[in-house]
């Protein structure tokens, strides 16, 4: 069975890599797929370009796993991929009632299932959103992304761990 498993991924946290490790062994292919909304272009950190070559440099060593991107409605992305299946994580009961009105409104407007999968414990206060603040002011995000989002962000906001790091140092 193929999945499709969207988000921003601005940038792609441990917690997606959890999630997705496990998709990965229970179905016999992935697609991420990056949902980019034009209209927000302002509020990503990365552009779909870098958060696309982002997520190929973090799933390059799981051999079902591909990625993709797509500027509209998850569903119709759906029905042109012709999957039936939507892969989403949750942290904690927080994500559920969100997660859950989305899933409903899916299935609602294009017939789709939502599978949801638990990320391990450990991971259920990490966000892009707050990972991306943390590296925003050259904190140390190292555990709670992938190698490859880690260096993005660092490259980033260079200024700040420059600024830091002879900050420590002196
Ligand atoms: O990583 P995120 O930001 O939690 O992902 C949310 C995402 C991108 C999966 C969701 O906002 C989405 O599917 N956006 C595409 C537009 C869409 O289909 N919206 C209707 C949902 S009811």
């Amino acid at each position: 069975m193929n999945v499709v498993f969207p988000g921003s991924f601005d940038p792609i946290t441990s917690g997606h890599m959890d999630v997705l490790t496990r998709a990965s062994k229970m179905f016999d292919h992935v697609t991420m797929t990056v949902m980019h909304n034009a209209r927000k272009q302002g509020r990503y950190l990365f552009t779909l370009e870098e958060r696309l070559q982002i997520l190929r440099d973090a799933t390059a060593h799981l051999p079902n796993v591909s990625v993709d991107s797509f500027g509209g409605l998850l569903v119709d992305y759906m029905a042109q991929e012709q999957k039936g299946i939507i892969i989403r994580g949750l942290r904690a009961v927080s994500d559920y009632e969100y997660e859950l009105q989305i899933a409903h409104l899916n299935r609602q407007i294009g017939e789709v299932e939502t599978v949801f999968i638990m990320a391990a414990t450990r991971w259920s206060f990490v966000s892009s959103s707050m990972v991306r603040e943390i590296a925003s002011y050259g904190g140390d995000i190292s555990e709670m992304v992938p190698r490859a989002s880690a260096s993005a962000l660092k490259l980033k906001f260079a200024d700040v761990y420059a600024e830091r790091e002879a900050s420590r140092s002196s």
